[in-house]
């Protein structure tokens, strides 16, 4: 099926930091710029044919050379950790794919960050 991108600055997506656009190679019109915290999240609405396994990609950038793992829930319920190790400069973007489980209609992907440095920054979610 055809790839539907979800920015994070836009509804229904939301961010528990500040949508920035400080750096290039992002985009829409900018990036979910979370706090740094365990649990500061990026949140994506994906709407779904039908129920099935899909796989996301989501485009981050993490300038520094810590990882910054974050829990992948979908509908409220951890499915995965994905690392998000750096990638060498907060202006490159790279796109982490993660197999999930959907059901037919809305899903709830939510990024929650497990380590203190939080998420890295999120430019959006394919689907
Ligand atoms: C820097 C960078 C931000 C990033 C932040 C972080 O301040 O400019 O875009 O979000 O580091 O460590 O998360």
């Amino acid at each position: 099926a055809a790839t539907t991108r979800y920015e994070a600055e836009l509804s229904p997506a939301t961010c528990d930091g500040t949508i920035d656009s400080n750096h290039a190679g992002f985009s829409g019109s900018g990036f979910c710029n979370a706090t740094n915290a365990i649990g500061a999240a990026a949140q994506f609405t994906v709407s779904a044919a039908m129920a099935g396994t899909a796989t996301i990609g989501i485009r981050y950038a993490n300038g520094t050379t810590t990882a910054r793992p974050a829990d992948v829930m979908v509908n409220g319920v951890t499915v995965q950790s994905s690392p998000f190790d750096g990638t060498g400069a907060w202006t490159t973007w790279v796109t982490r794919t993660v197999t999930i489980s959907v059901r037919s209609g809305a899903n709830v992907v939510r990024l929650s960050p497990t380590t203190a440095g939080g998420l890295p920054n999120v430019d959006f979610l394919d689907y």
